[in-house]
């Protein structure tokens, strides 16, 4: 997720006992000119393993180039491609979603990144542009050009992020590429939705985004369901302010003191349907310094 699954994100979700994480996408054309900042943003630790880079872009050649330039420098265990990003930005440059409407470029994208790494290659997608059933015939390409995994949205482009996850027609999907993994994505907040998007769907397993954010623990909580049916409790206060300063702690190691700023995104997630916090929220996302984080939690304590 842009600007949330960086790295002191996805290691605090690894350390606690998430199976494998996303990384935010990055841009193909910035990394092969080499950006330096966006190099940063593919650079990982090796806790976080096993970890899938995403990338977008339009071009295969430039794709297929990033894609080497990561395995080479990072060696990331798979590279994602992003078909699914509605975000005006990116589809008006023929980027994300917009290869919904292109299945050759996205044909000759997947082709080309396959020949240009050894790890796999997975896709990211949604049921569509505007209509929902174009991924019936969108993912028959995708596999047939050697995707190793897809994940699909369970949205058009056109609806962004409204209306329901319609997992029925992921399924509908899924039927399409016997051959390949997917895995079904959207509105997955809980062990029972992961269930239900499951057996809706028929899929190989579940990527969940916005039920993540705050909530680290969740991915442990909905895998340990899903595979021993044991129900873990929601994590209490103490353990949320644990992981919170643990998040800041790593937010100023990899980007200095910004880090904390870059923190104010993540921290009204943390405490989302606590009662009472509401007062506090304004000076939460103020906070620059270590010490006025701390302020603030101990307030909330
Ligand atoms: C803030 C934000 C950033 C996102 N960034 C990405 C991204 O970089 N790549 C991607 O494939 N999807 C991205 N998504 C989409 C999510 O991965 C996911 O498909 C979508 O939110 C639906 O799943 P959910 O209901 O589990 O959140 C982003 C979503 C949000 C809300």
């Amino acid at each position: 997720m842009a600007d949330m699954s960086d790295l002191p994100f996805c290691l605090i979700c690894k350390e606690l006992g998430t199976p494998l994480m996303f990384r935010e996408m990055v841009s193909s054309e910035a990394i092969v000119r080499l950006n330096p900042k966006t190099l940063k943003m593919a650079s990982f630790d090796e806790r976080e393993r096993p970890l899938v880079q995403q990338i977008f872009g339009s071009d295969p050649q430039v794709m297929a180039e990033a894609a080497r330039i990561i395995e080479e420098r990072f060696h990331p265990d798979a590279i994602d491609i992003n078909m699914g990003c509605p975000v005006y930005n990116i589809v008006s440059n023929f980027n994300g979603a917009f290869l919904i409407k292109e299945p050759q470029r996205a044909r000759a994208i997947i082709q080309a990144m396959k020949k240009a790494v050894t790890v796999p290659v997975s896709v990211k997608t949604r049921l569509g542009w505007s209509q929902d059933t174009d991924c019936l015939e969108f993912v028959k390409v995708v596999e047939d050009a050697g995707a190793d995994l897809i994940s699909i949205h369970g949205r058009t482009k056109e609806q962004g992020y409204s209306g329901k996850a319609n997992w029925e027609r992921v399924g509908e999907a899924r039927r399409q590429v016997p051959n390949t993994p997917v895995l079904v994505n959207g509105d997955i907040t809980t062990p029972e939705l992961a269930k239900e998007a499951l057996a809706i769907s028929g899929a190989d397993g579940v990527l969940i985004g916005r039920g993540g954010l705050g909530n680290p623990w969740n991915f442990y909580r909905i895998l340990r369901a899903l595979t021993t049916h044991q129900d873990i409790p929601e994590p209490t206060i103490e353990e949320r302010m644990r992981v919170i300063r643990e998040h800041a702690k790593l937010q100023v190691q990899h980007y200095g003191e910004h880090g904390l700023i870059k923190l104010r995104k993540h921290l009204p997630w943390y405490f989302k349907g606590f009662s009472g916090w509401k007062d506090i929220r304004s000076d939460l996302v103020r906070i620059s310094t270590t010490q006025e984080l701390d302020n603030v939690l101990e307030r909330i304590k």
